[in-house]
């Protein structure tokens, strides 16, 4: 199979059409961030006016209100297979499209991404799968996605890279230009040495993140997981979270530092969406929909195993075999965003669930009353806030993962303290949510009890934890979280220098 793309001619988006923005010429730009995709996907014109679609995940969330404040350049994939195209301005940036060929969607993408390195960091709730030819391909497209940066690149400029499917490219992009301060940031688990001594490449990955200046992690456990494994599989000297990097020929080359940064949310754009009359008019009509139950539950994940949608499933099942919640009094929205859907893993999750849904329903509905709403939907950010203020209780019960910035766009958006939030342990989010109501997803019985809790949740105890979950969400926006960064990086930077 090829492992060069096979990609056609660049061709000028659509979004180019635009005079007064012409795209920054090449070895122009000051700072550029560097991710598998771009904040927008490339889909068929019958799809979407413009051929555009906003990418789907946390990635993009987090990140397009950081761009939108900084003229910046994106270096990513576009989302659609075997097609170039130009460069082309969008917002405020410059949006440099990463060809990938069908082969290397197959294998770099759906493969060595997201059937080896997705399952390996989240702790092996499914099996990885390490194949060779998976890696090569990871190889290759990650020098792409170098190069490109280092093309884009002014002088000394300031490069982004982000998350697990780039590893490799700060390395590739140090040996390019070694001018640049390279930031890299780990959007999910970092796994403990014991289980990333599964990966057979794991001193290349390694070397490869260690050509970063900085290194961030969602939580302190991953970045002392990282620590660990750059001490056990590379010997490196890892001193204070600083780890000692050197080159192939054995001389020092660089100072590489760790630290955690934990992700957040756009806060300001949550609040106004919540206070804006159109969204709470549409919350009060999805609870009209759903016959006005006393209790309206809410779940929102991307369609993935991490995300522990069939236990929250089986808890809920159970409180109406129970009888302990009735379908008149209560109902669940599941809204499960289709991801990743030619992966055999993840087309096996969602017959899973849907057959789940299926039987709770057979079994509990009425003419009148739905017991699960499931959406097999993505919805924009409008309809999502609305959803938020439509639920009185939010269900997060994910069995890994690096952060669930869904926890947090509930809590933004409750600005009258109400509403109970239940969520998993094993989320980057429970370090700073105490005040949820905090489970582990594999104790059925009790995510039952704190399902059955939140509902009953008297309201000045509610009250109390959001308003202090609030507190913790509105001093810790996306905004502070990208300066946070960047000022260590540059602060780095100033240091290694003198
Ligand atoms: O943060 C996890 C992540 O994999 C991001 O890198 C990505 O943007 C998002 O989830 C959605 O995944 P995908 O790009 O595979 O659809």
């Amino acid at each position: 199979m090829s492992q060069e793309s096979s990609a056609k001619p660049a061709k000028p988006a659509k979004a180019t059409a635009d005079p007064a923005h012409p795209v920054a010429q090449p070895g122009s730009s000051d700072f550029i961030v560097v991710s598998n995709r771009l904040p927008v996907d490339r889909v068929p014109q019958e799809e979407s006016d413009d051929g555009w679609r906003r990418s789907p995940g946390g990635l993009v969330t987090a990140l397009a209100p950081v761009m939108a404040t900084r003229e910046g350049a994106w270096i990513g994939w576009h989302g659609a297979a075997d097609e170039t195209l130009a460069p082309f301005h969008h917002g405020n940036m410059d949006l440099f499209p990463v060809p990938l060929s069908a082969d290397e969607v197959e294998l770099y993408y759906e493969g060595f991404s997201n059937s080896t390195l997705w399952p390996l960091y989240h702790d092996v709730i499914a099996t990885p799968e390490f194949h060779r030819t998976w890696w090569d391909t990871y190889q290759v497209v990650n020098k792409r996605f170098a190069e490109a940066a280092a093309s884009a690149a002014a002088p000394n400029a300031t490069v982004w890279v982000q998350d697990y499917q780039l590893q490799l490219v700060p390395q590739y992009l140090r040996a390019l230009r070694p001018d640049l301060r390279i930031g890299f940031f780990n959007h999910i688990p970092f796994p403990s040495p014991e289980i990333f001594a599964q990966m057979p490449w794991r001193k290349a990955i390694l070397e490869g993140l260690l050509g970063a200046d900085l290194l961030g992690f969602q939580r302190p456990n991953d970045t002392a997981n990282f620590l660990r494994s750059a001490r056990r599989f590379l010997g490196a000297g890892v001193k204070a979270r600083q780890v000692h990097v050197n080159d192939a020929s054995g001389h020092f080359s660089h100072i590489s530092r760790a630290e955690p940064f934990p992700i957040s949310i756009d806060v300001a754009q949550i609040q106004q969406l919540a206070k804006n009359p159109d969204v709470i008019a549409r919350a009060k009509q999805i609870r009209e929909d759903l016959g006005n139950p006393t209790t309206v539950l809410l779940g929102v994940d991307r369609l993935d195993y991490t995300k522990g949608i069939t236990h929250r499933l089986k808890a809920y099942g159970e409180l109406l075999d129970d009888g302990t919640v009735q379908v008149e009094d209560a109902a669940l929205i599941q809204v499960a965003s289709p991801s990743r859907e030619r992966v055999e893993t993840y087309k096996q999750l969602r017959e899973d669930v849907e057959g789940m849904v299926g039987r709770i329903n057979g079994q509990h509905d009425t003419i009148q009353n739905t017991a699960i709403r499931y959406l097999h939907h993505s919805y924009p950010v409008e309809e999502m806030v609305a959803l938020y203020l439509a639920a009185d209780v939010m269900l997060v019960t994910a069995l890994r993962d690096g952060m669930n910035l869904v926890a947090k766009e509930y809590v933004a958006a409750r600005g009258d303290n109400s509403g109970a939030l239940v969520l998993s342990e094993f989320t980057g989010a429970a370090d700073q949510l105490k005040q949820a109501l905090l489970i582990n997803p594999h104790d059925i019985d009790g995510l039952k009890a704190a399902i059955l809790r939140a509902v009953t949740l008297p309201k000045a105890e509610s009250s109390r934890r959001m308003r202090s979950m609030r507190r913790q969400i509105l001093a810790h926006d996306v905004q502070r979280w990208s300066e946070d960064f960047l000022s260590t990086l540059a602060q780095k930077a100033v240091r290694d220098d003198s």
